[in-house]
This record gives C-alpha cells, structure tokens and sequence, in this order.
C-alpha cells in the first residue's frame, strides 16, 4: 500500500523518558498564534530504536522532530547534513527532511540562549568574562554561540578536568576558551567573572559546587540553562550572593523551539508572552 502524506503536517518530539516535555504545549501555541495547520506531539523511544523509528517518522510522511535526552548524539549521526552548530557539538535537537530529500540536523540550543540573553534579557556578551559550569552535552551546544557574541574569555569548569581541556581544545579555533577544575573555583578570587552559565547536570540532584562569590564582579549574571517550579539551587546561590541579573532556562527552552519552529516552518513565532505564562505556572 502507498504511502500518504498527511494533510496535516506532522512534527514531534521524541525522547525517552518523554511524558514530562513542554514541546507539544509550546509548539501548540506557536502554531496557534502563527495559524499554521500543523500537530504536534511527543513519542517515546526505546533504547536502540532511535534510528529505525525516525526512519519510520519520516518516511510516513513526518516533517519534523525535536530530539532530546538521550537522542541527541544519536539525531546528529543520523543527519545527512549537519549545520555548523550541530556538527561541532556533537548533538542535534531539530531534524528535518529539506527539500532535497535529505534530513538535516541542526542544534537550536545555542542559538535559543544567545536569543533569550539578548532579546529578551536586553544583555550583551562582547567583550564580558564568562564561566561555564560542566563540559557534558550542554556546553558543547551553547559553546559556539556563545564565541559568536566575542566574550573576551570563556573559561570552562568541569568536575573531571580532561573534559573541559578537552572541550577548549576543539573550540578553540572560534574564540578564547580556558579550562579548569571545580576544585581551583574555591581558590579563585579577583571579581572578574560577568556572567557564570551553569550547564552542568549536578543541580539535577540539587548538587552545586563550591563558588565564592568573590570571583563576581560587580554587576555580574548568573544564567542556569535549567528551570523547575522552585527556584534552581544555582540560582538561590546567585541570589544569596546579591546578584541582582539571575535567569533560569525557561526563555532558552521557548527560543530554541521558536528556533526549531523558524526552521521548519519560516515563520518566527511570538515568545514573549508564552516566557511570561511559563514562568508563572511551571
Ligand atoms: P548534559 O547533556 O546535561 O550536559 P552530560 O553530557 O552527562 O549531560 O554532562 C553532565 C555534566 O554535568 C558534566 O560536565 C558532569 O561532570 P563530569 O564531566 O565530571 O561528569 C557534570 N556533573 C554531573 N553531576 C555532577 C556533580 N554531582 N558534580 C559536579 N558536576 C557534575
């Protein structure tokens, strides 16, 4: 039997566990805002079953998919062609089938951040010091437009060392990128951090290293890329310590799904007020 191609176009997101995303609710808005006729949901996938049931997406007709945890190496592989964010960090978060027939992987997560800092927070990175916490998959993604804003410096953080070298090795050739140990932050003085990003997954746990609050400087920002209904441990910290520029993930999660939406659909959709509502009712 034939194929057929929907008349609805269809995108999802796919992960595993899944149950928890706020990508159908957010796409639903976009979509409804924008009036493109499209449906949106979330599909869970099996371990060691990501390739095939993409392939199955797709070639029933899907038009694209967010990819997250733990899906993204995997997504990256499967793309025929990658963009240059994507490429580099290893990861995608947005598939789509271009008009070539081939699928394409990009990473929006980047992109979302510098957005959510930029437009939405009114902040500028040139020429600013900055702290990553973490040298895992969040970083890698953020790290390249991150270096597009021309800090003066990024100084990666990590538990395990040889990650973030690691890390400042590959990047290196797109700006100026340092490493260190969690450890040397408690000997770290001086004031000359202006923003701390925290990407690493220890607040999961409700994990935060040890940071003085000496190394701030005086109108410093601290951005997790995480977000919960209470308040992240990074940001209590931040918080604690008087910063007064604390943001939490919540504008990067909309920013990189209106990123995903623009490239699927050509259309940027309207974020503000969903930022706005998502911060009240996570
Ligand atoms: P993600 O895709 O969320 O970045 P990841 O690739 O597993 O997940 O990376 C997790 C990051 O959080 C790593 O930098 C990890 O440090 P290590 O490289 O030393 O493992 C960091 N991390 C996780 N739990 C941590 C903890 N309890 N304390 C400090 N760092 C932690």
């Amino acid at each position: 039997m034939a194929l057929q191609e929907s008349v609805v176009d269809r995108y999802a997101v796919v992960g595993n566990p899944i149950g928890h995303s706020l990508s159908p609710s957010i796409h639903k808005v976009f979509a409804d805002d924008t009036k493109q006729q499209l449906t949106y949901n979330a599909m869970l996938i099996e371990p060691g079953e990501f390739p095939q049931d993409v392939s199955n997406f797709f070639s029933e007709g899907g038009k694209g998919l967010n990819v997250t945890v733990p899906f993204k190496q995997e997504a990256w592989a499967f793309a025929e062609d990658l963009s240059i964010e994507a490429e580099i960090a290893g990861a995608a978060n947005t598939l789509f089938k271009a008009k070539d027939g081939k699928i394409q992987g990009h990473n929006t997560d980047g992109k979302g951040l510098i957005r959510d800092i930029k437009h939405n927070h009114d902040f500028n990175l040139e020429g600013k010091n900055i702290l990553v916490l973490g040298a895992g998959g969040a970083t890698r993604g953020i790290l390249l437009p991150l270096l597009n804003e021309r800090p003066a410096n990024i100084c990666i953080a990590n538990r395990t060392i040889s990650k973030a070298e690691e890390l400042a090795a590959l990047f290196g050739k797109y700006g100026k990128l340092s490493a260190c140990g969690l450890e040397d932050l408690k000997e770290a003085k001086g004031k000359q951090v202006d923003w701390i990003i925290n990407a690493s997954s220890a607040s999961l746990q409700g994990d935060l290293p040890h940071l003085p609050y000496d190394i701030l400087s005086n109108d410093a920002a601290c951005y997790d890329l995480m977000y919960a209904q209470v308040e992240t441990v990074f940001c209590q910290w931040a918080r604690q310590g008087g910063v007064l520029k604390v943001m939490d993930g919540i504008g990067m999660l909309v920013e990189q799904a209106a990123e995903s939406f623009y490239l699927w659909r050509g259309i940027r959709p309207d974020t503000a007020s969903l930022i706005q509502s998502l911060q009240k009712g996570i």
